[in-house]
């Protein structure tokens, strides 16, 4: 039996009440534990999301799937958690669907806007069989790929948003300015003129990718201008790194029976913890659940 909710109604609440669903990129078991035990402690809704690498690296859709749903019942979270396929190829989508995953995002922001939104067009029927929920992208997320780095000032056609919404997505993606990974010292702002024309004109759940490093109070001005949902990994990566570096320079490795690599892990997912409650304020989601 599936414990997970797709995100249709978490986003809707979040749109509504003007705050943002922490979409949280898992990249291995004890970072699930450490993702869902924050979202339970703090009364947040929380989006795991696996990217095909990540689903990779756990084994397989199937695992992925296993993996959290057993979680989610095992460690008795009672807030509303959903599992999203991140970044998904048409096929990939299908696959992580018929695995049990409650949510895709379909990426065909590479493709042609007519096939993005054909592919688009056909996800949403496939989600409406399974009960999942879809989210679609426009324009494009700048950052590292294939180590050329795009600044991420590629702007989305507002048309674009509202034949999307038009289909019936749940969530709309958009580039603006944002990209994925380490933002360059001269990267100034998300466009937010861009972004309150796509909120006017489409009045939907909105999708900020590329969350981490963002300043704090333009993560807020965005969640007041329709982000609904904002996807963070790099940054939760950076931590864990660090806080595992330093237990390691300060001989703390060497101490007791810390050689235990259950003991070098939980030194990141401390960090990790500390830092998606910070997240979490940010975005406004905590106490959302009673
Ligand atoms: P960051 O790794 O830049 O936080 O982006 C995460 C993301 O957008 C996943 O889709």
């Amino acid at each position: 039996m599936t414990k997970l909710v797709n995100i249709k109604e978490m986003l809707k609440n979040a749109y509504k009440n003007k705050y943002a669903i922490p979409h949280i990129n898992i990249n291995n078991l004890a970072w699930t534990k450490t993702a869902l035990l924050a979202a339970e402690e703090f009364k947040s809704p929380i989006i795991i999301s696996a990217s095909y690498g990540a689903t990779k690296y756990f084994g397989g859709y199937n695992v992925v799937y296993s993996v959290v749903n057993s979680m989610v019942s095992d460690l008795n979270i009672t807030v509303p958690v959903a599992l999203h396929f991140d970044h998904g190829s048409y096929e990939q989508c299908v696959k992580a669907l018929e695995a049990g995953f409650s949510s895709v995002m379909y990426d065909g922001s590479h493709e042609l806007f007519k096939v993005n939104y054909e592919n688009t067009k056909e996800l949403v029927s496939l989600c409406k069989k399974y009960n999942a929920s879809l989210e679609a992208e426009i324009g494009q997320i700048g950052g590292e790929e294939d180590g050329i780095i795009s600044s991420g000032v590629i702007v989305s056609d507002t048309n674009e948003a509202i034949k999307m919404k038009e289909l019936g997505v749940d969530a709309l993606a958009v580039g603006i300015g944002n990209i994925h990974g380490q933002y360059p010292s001269t990267w100034k702002s998300l466009d937010f003129d861009t972004l309150e024309k796509i909120d006017k004109d489409c009045k939907m759940p909105l999708v900020l990718h590329g969350g981490s490093g963002i300043p704090s109070e333009q993560i807020k001005k965005a969640i007041k201008n329709g982000i609904a949902k904002v996807n963070v990994n790099t940054e939760l990566q950076l931590v864990n790194a660090k806080a595992i570096k330093e237990f390691v320079l300060f001989g703390k490795i060497d101490q007791d029976k810390n050689f235990d690599p259950r003991k070098i892990s939980n030194a990141g997912m401390e960090a990790v913890h500390k830092l998606l409650k910070e997240k979490f304020t940010e975005f406004g989601s905590i106490n959302r659940i009673k």
